[in-house]
């Protein structure tokens, strides 16, 4: 069998199923169900989510910033890392479970792009209205930098009208902001890094990498000055 047939054959799409552990992340999803990191969504060591990031295009700066932060043992006061205290794998290395990303008082926040906020219902899985609104938004093939950054805007116009105990402030404000660069950094096209809304329906809809609708990994990849750009103007738009 050709490597690249045996590669497509390894990285197959599968939906999760019953048991699997699925996060709040879209892409961490996508991630799992073409077995680019655990299908089950257990164990995986910090160097398997690096070299799953790497093969997405993510740079090795933001590479070493998110899963150093991400395996770092949960602080309640600093609200920081995601891991129990000793939770390793057999050979002693530590391990993560998809789940865990969506662990109260961490990256977690409310205003998502496609979830529910914690207090009003299930804020791990896409809501499938949220996703609609969310993919109908630019009214055209592509989300621009701006798109993103006025769709957050709108969606905390929303949340804040209907959310009593609202938990959203500064610093998850950012990391909002952050998360819809990233994607836009990875999945977008060309110098603006125009994002075809054909990919968005993959990752956030159908939970798959959109290898089907003509996507492929930048061959340069993602460095945090690039991405600190995309975050500047989307918190610009979505302020
Ligand atoms: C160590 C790596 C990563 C971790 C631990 C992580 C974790 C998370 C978590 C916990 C959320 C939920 C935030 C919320 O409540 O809405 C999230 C959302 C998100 N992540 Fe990731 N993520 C990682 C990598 C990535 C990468 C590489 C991308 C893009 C290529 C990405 C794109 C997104 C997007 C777009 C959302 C927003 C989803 C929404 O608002 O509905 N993430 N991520």
């Amino acid at each position: 069998m050709a490597l690249s047939s045996h590669l497509a054959k390894k990285h197959e799409f599968h939906p999760a199923g019953a048991g699997d552990l699925r996060s709040p992340c879209p892409v961490l999803n996508a991630l799992a169900n073409h077995g680019i990191i655990s299908r089950d969504g257990r164990n995986i060591t910090a160097n398997q989510l690096k070299d799953a990031l790497k093969h997405i295009g993510v740079g090795i700066d933001i590479r070493l910033g998110l899963v150093n932060s991400a395996y770092a043992v949960h602080d309640e006061h600093s609200h920081r890392g995601l891991r129990n205290p000793e939770q390793v794998d057999d050979s002693g290395i530590p391990v993560l479970n998809l789940d865990q990303t969506g662990r109260p008082h961490a990256i977690e926040h409310d205003v998502s792009l496609s979830r529910e906020d914690r207090a009003l219902g299930d804020c791990i899985s896409p809501h499938p209205g949220l996703v609609e609104g969310f993919l109908g938004y630019p009214q055209q093939d592509f989300f621009t930098v701006s798109h993103l950054g006025r769709f957050r805007k709108k969606r905390y116009i929303e949340q804040n009208a209907k959310n009593k105990v609202l938990d959203f402030g500064y610093r998850a404000h950012i990391v909002a902001c952050a998360e819809a660069a990233l994607f836009q950094g990875v999945f977008g096209e060309g110098v603006f890094r125009r994002l075809p809304v054909k990919y968005a329906k993959a990752v956030f809809q159908e939970k798959r990498l959109p290898f089907n609708e003509g996507w492929t990994p930048r061959w340069f990849a993602l460095m945090v000055p690039e991405l600190a750009m995309l975050v500047l103007i989307i918190l610009y738009f979505a302020s």
